[in-house]
Order: C-alpha cells, then sequence, then structure tokens
C-alpha cells in the first residue's frame, strides 16, 4: 500500500528520497513522486510506472533541495496516472503534500473548496488536503511561527478517514510537519538530519532511533530538532525508540528474491521467537502479560481476529489454546469481526494477530473489541507499530524484517508463538499434565533443525513446480490442523503464482467440489494428524480415480497408494505440525512464481501492509 518517505538535512535529497521509495516497493504501488524545497520554491516530479522511472525524469538530477518528501501511490481515488500521483500541491504552488489513507469525506471538502474558488487537478481525495492547508492558512492573520502548524491542524480537524501526511512549503523553507491518524509513519532520528519512512526496514541503512506517532500527534521537523505537539498544539515529550534489527536484515543477502531469502529464515526466525520463553525446567516465560490464574480464569472464551495469513495462524492458535486450556476460542476475519457487533464483553480475551501491526481492519477489529470491554492483545513483528499501542497487551514475534508481499517467516513464527502462548496459559490455568506440556517444549526446541530438513525438499517441489505450473486450478485438502495448512498453501499460490485455487476439508469433497475433480487437476494434501490418516487417504483415493494428480506433504509413514508425489517431512507434536507442513507448499508456490516468470516479491494488485479499508 502507499509508501511515504521523507528527508531534512543537508545532502542532496532526491537520490535518498527515490532509494527509499525503492526499499518501499515490496508495499506495492503504481506511481511515484517526489517533491523538494528548491531556491525558487517547491518542485514536484512525478509520474505513474516503477519508481526507477523517476531517474529518467527531465531535471531530476538539477534537484538541489536538501529537504523532501516521497511517495509510492496504490491507486484508490482515480486511476494510475501522472495527475493522481503524489505529491500534490495547492492552487498556489506553496504547499506539497504525499499522504497515505484514505480521506472518507473528500467529496464534501472538494465542494466547500470549489465552492471557495479551488480548482483540482486530480480525481484524489488527497489534493484537498494542500488546498485546505492552503485555505486556513490564508485565512489566519497572525504571523507567528505557530502559523503553519495552525493550518495543518484546522485541515486535519476537517478530515474524516485514515491518514498519515508530510507537508512542506514555500513559507517555512527548513522545517518539515508530518501527522498521523490510523495510518502508520515513523520517524527516524539521525544526526543534524532526520527521515520519515511508512516503515523501519526502509530506512533502517540510516538509523536505528525511532519516534512514533500515535493518532493526531504532530512533528515538526528541522534538521538537529524535532518538536512534537497534540492536536491543540501543545508541545508534547516522546521517547526515543531503538530498533535491533540489522540493515542486512532487510538486504536480499545474495537470494534471488526476498520472499525465497524469507522461507529460508525460517529456522531462525523460529529460534528468534522462542527466545527466552521456554526456560528449562520452569514456566513458560511470558513477563510482559504476567497473567495470574484468577485473571486468566476470568475469561470464558477468547476471539481471535485478523486478516489473510495472520488468520491463518490464527486458526493453529484456536486448536491449540482449545486443546490446552479447554476455553472455546473463535476465529474470525477482521473485516468481518467489527462490522457484525461481536458478542463479546469484559470476560473475553480478544488476540490480535498482524505482522505490520498496521493492518487497517485489524486495528478497527481491536478498537470496536476494547470499546465493548473485552481485553485485548496484540500480536505482531513490528515493535511499536499501531496494534501494539492500542491494545492492552502485547507480545513479538521476532522473524526480523518480512519485505516479501507474501508472508512466510512472520506466519510460522506466530503460530509458534500462540503455541507458547496456549501453553502458557495452560500452565497458568493447571489444564494440562505437566509431562505433556513438557513433551511439546520439547518439540518445540528440535522445530528449527526440523525446519531446515523440510526446507530439503526443495528440490524435489521445484519438479513438481515444473510440471504444474500451467494449471488453471489448484485444490488443496486437508483435516484438522493440516486443513489450516491448506487454507495458508491456497492463499500462498493464488498470491504470487495467479492460479486459482481452493482449499477444502478433505472431508467436505464430496459436498460439492469433487464435481469439478477431472482428468490432470492437481490436489494436493497435507496428512500430519495421525487420527486422521485414513480419512485423508480415502479422499485422496476419490480423487485419484476420478484422474487427479496428486501430491502429498506428510509426516507419516505412507504407502505409495497411487499418489504421484509423496514429500515427507519430519515428525513433531501434532499442534507443530503446521510450522514445518508448510514449508514445502511455500516452496510450491515460490518455484511455480519463479517458473512463470512473475515478481514474486510484489505480486500484481497486492500491498505488504494493507492500511486500508
Ligand atoms: C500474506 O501472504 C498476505 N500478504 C496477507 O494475507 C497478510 O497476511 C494480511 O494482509 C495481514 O497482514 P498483517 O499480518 O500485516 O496484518
Amino acid at each position: 500500500m502507499c509508501g511515504i518517505i521523507g528527508y531534512i538535512g543537508n545532502q542532496k535529497a532526491s537520490p535518498i528520497l527515490i532509494n527509499g521509495l525503492l526499499r518501499l516497493e515490496y508495499r506495492g504501488y503504481d506511481s511515484a513522486g517526489i517533491s523538494t524545497i528548491e531556491k525558487n520554491g517547491l518542485s514536484v516530479m512525478k509520474d505513474k510506472g516503477r519508481v526507477q522511472n523517476l531517474y529518467n525524469l527531465d531535471g531530476i538530477n538539477d534537484l538541489e533541495g536538501t529537504i523532501g518528501i516521497a511517495h509510492t501511490r496504490w491507486a484508490t481515488h482515480g486511476k494510475p496516472s501522472k495527475e493522481n500521483s503524489h505529491p500534490h500541491l495547492d492552487n498556489s504552488n506553496s504547499f506539497a503534500v504525499v499522504h497515505n489513507g484514505i480521506i472518507e469525506n473528500y467529496n464534501d471538502l472538494r465542494k466547500f473548496l470549489s465552492d471557495n474558488g479551488y480548482i483540482f487537478h486530480s480525481q484524489t481525495d488527497t489534493e484537498v488536503i494542500p488546498n485546505l492547508i492552503h485555505y486556513y492558512y490564508s485565512k489566519d492573520k497572525n504571523n507567528d511561527e505557530l502559523k503553519i502548524l495552525r493550518a495543518v491542524q484546522s485541515t486535519c480537524k476537517d478530515l474524516k478517514g485514515s491518514f498519515a501526511i508530510q507537508v512542506i512549503t514555500k513559507y517555512m523553507p527548513d522545517n518539515m510537519i508530518v501527522i498521523r491518524k490510523d495510518s502508520p509513519l515513523v520517524i527516524g532520528k539521525g544526526n543534524g538530519e532526520n527521515y520519515i519512512s511508512s516503515d523501519i526496514p526502509a530506512i533502517l541503512s540510516f538509523t536505528k532511533d525511532f519516534y512514533l506517532l500515535n493518532d493526531y500527534e504532530f512533528a515538526l521537523l528541522s534538521r538537529d530538532k524535532i518538536e512534537f505537539y497534540d492536536m491543540d498544539l501543545n508541545k508534547i515529550k516522546k521517547e526515543v525508540k531503538s530498533i535491533e534489527w540489522s540493515a542486512s536484515a532487510a538486504d536480499k543477502n545474495g537470494y534471488e528474491d526476498y520472499m525465497l531469502k524469507e522461507i529460508f529464515e525460517q529456522p531462525n526466525a523460529i529460534r528468534e521467537t522462542i527466545g527466552s520463553r521456554l526456560p528449562e525446567n520452569e514456566p513458560c516465560n511470558f513477563d510482559d502479560l504476567n497473567f495470574s490464574k484468577e485473571f486468566l480464569s476470568k475469561f470464558n472464551k477468547m476471539y481471535i481476529v485478523a486478516c489473510g495469513t495472520a488468520m491463518h495462524a490464527g486458526l493453529s492458535g484456536k486448536i491449540a489454546i482449545e486443546k490446552l486450556c479447554n476455553i472455546p476460542v473463535t476465529v474470525d476475519i477482521a473485516s468481518e469481526f467489527r462490522y457484525r457487533n461481536p458478542i463479546i464483553d469484559k470476560n473475553t480475551l480478544c488476540i490480535y494477530i498482524s505482522q505490520s501491526g498496521e493492518t487497517a481492519d485489524t486495528i478497527a477489529a481491536l478498537k470496536l473489541s476494547k470499546a465493548k470491554g473485552a481485553t485485548t492483545l496484540a500480536v505482531s513483528n513490528v515493535i511499536g507499530s499501531s496494534i501494539t499501542r492500542e491494545a492492552d497487551y502485547c507480545i513479538y514475534t521476532h522473524a526480523g524484517p518480512e519485505i516479501a508481499v507474501a508472508s512466510t517467516k512472520a506466519y510460522t513464527s506466530q503460530v509458534i508463538l500462540l503455541n507458547i502462548l496456549a501453553l502458557y496459559f495452560a500452565e497458568v490455568l493447571g489444564s494440562v499434565p505437566a509431562e505433556e506440556i513438557s513433551k511439546i517444549k520439547k518439540e518445540i526446541l528440535a522445530l528449527p533443525s526440523k525446519i531446515d530438513e523440510a526446507l530439503k525438499s526443495a528440490k524435489s517441489i521445484k519438479k513438481f513446480a515444473k510440471k504444474i505450473y500451467l494449471q488453471k486450478d489448484v485444490f488443496f485438502l486437508g483435516r484438522g490442523v493440516d486443513y489450516n495448512t491448506a487454507l495458508e498453501g491456497s492463499l500462498k499460490l493464488k498470491e504470487i503464482s495467479y492460479i486459482h485455487s481452493e482449499a477444502y476439508a478433505a472431508g467436505e469433497l464430496k459436498h460439492g467440489p469433487i464435481a469439478l475433480i477431472e482428468n490432470g487437476v492437481t490436489v494436493i494434501s497435507i496428512i500430519t494428524d495421525e487420527n486422521l490418516v485414513e480419512k485423508t487417504i480415502s479422499n485422496i483415493q476419490e480423487v485419484i480415480t476420478r484422474g487427479a494428480n496428486t501430491l502429498v506433504v506428510t509426516n507419516k509413514n505412507l504407502p505409495s497408494n497411487n499418489i504421484n508425489t509423496i514429500i515427507e517431512i519430519p515428525d513433531t507434536h501434532v499442534l507443530l505440525s503446521p510450522i514445518v507442513s508448510i514449508i514445502p507448499l511455500q516452496l510450491l508456490s515460490y518455484y511455480i512464481s519463479k517458473e512463470k516468470g512473475l515478481d514474486v516479491d510484489k505480486p500484481r494488485n497486492l500491498a505488504k501492509s494493507v492500511t486500508v479499508e
């Protein structure tokens, strides 16, 4: 989704801005642009297409400005075009603005401004912002140093929806203003220079010190100072947060694509996420939660709410919590939950999972459950992200920066963290015998090497990918935990290979979808639950009889049974098997996408961080 970059310092801004945009490319976009403060006023250079194209624009090398803002746009209002690209200027060319998010009342604001003589050059919701700033600026008769901040403040009070906004103006040629509400934006603190970005990895090579803005907080930046204000323009203090991720963690490190690198990083991501949570011969360590038995016992049900892959991780969390704690758990899609008026109250624990911590639907769902009195717990990969600041409690996966749009290491890290959380709850509640708990803990600690083993399937998977990459439809089957893996495997395939795929609980097949099975159709099954082996095998036989080409991912010793390809993975506790069984399926979607010559890391129409509804 749209990306924002800003620079204020003593170096030429334009190369830094374009470089920053290149690092945000993975978020998904269709046009790009920059604006800098030049000696003779504001310059704006933008166009539709790739960030790389900015280098070829006439005059881009002549820009001397040391302050600038930049943007990659992912079209919402108005098609991808030069006019609709950001930055946008007001009618007097005095204010340049980039914006992420959606202004829901932009039609009313546009009408108001048109009635006041303003002309619009784009179809975007954003163009109202610089013009409103100009409107309030020119109406303000006081000429003090807060005049521009007041104009931005009045503008933001008029805006309904979500926004992260950067403003530069010819009236304050040594400053930049930023403000956010429900859209991500971080400020990187440098030495005599400061940076703005939609997310941390894009500016990690410049600084590891960040300020995080809450909703309706402003920052007024100069080269060597950052001042923070609340919505009433009272000065506020903010703590700088140091981020441990290394800049090289956000590079490809010799891999052809980020996705492949992230798939292979999973043993380490799991190791880091387990961290010190499983001390030897002691209960699980969640000192960030420190829940008592009395506190946990008050929850008569739990919700796990998330989107996409994070929701699939939640399905594994449900199985673990229900099995180990005997508390009913409902998994819900955030965009449904937020409009359903869910039945929750102070006796409900709502767990929100989001790799980015910035997904608009997940944040809105979290706010709703807080308003209804539920206790909220966020699971995120990004320190200080919006959901972690909104929730009552927060725990982190430590997967490192995930750049590829298709989530891999964040998913397996979420599944492991939810399993450890379920063990922790079970220990506090005393709901499972100690031997069972230590058996699972032992299996958790063995996971990194089992993932390493599963990664060795890459060669056979590549071979299988070559055979099926031209298929139009692929089916995924599984039961129990394996159904969750089928859902995630199917989503991966759709996302990056553009092959239509469906995941079904294997027992559901005969209730309809089996009508779609014909000669040559590929059916991929996952079998890791020993109680369900026979059942799933029977379902596979049903599709083999109808001519399907079959692949089975399993940790059981299966007879070949006319199955075309069997991929063997290491055995583990059934609750943990989704972490191992997803590996060959991630590799399969990767190799199919490569075989088709597609852009693995930046699939069409998708964004890494979905910050709008
Ligand atoms: C995963 O491959 C997808 N790109 C997508 O489903 C993603 O998991 C979803 O948008 C949620 O993102 P989040 O974890 O950052 O909230």
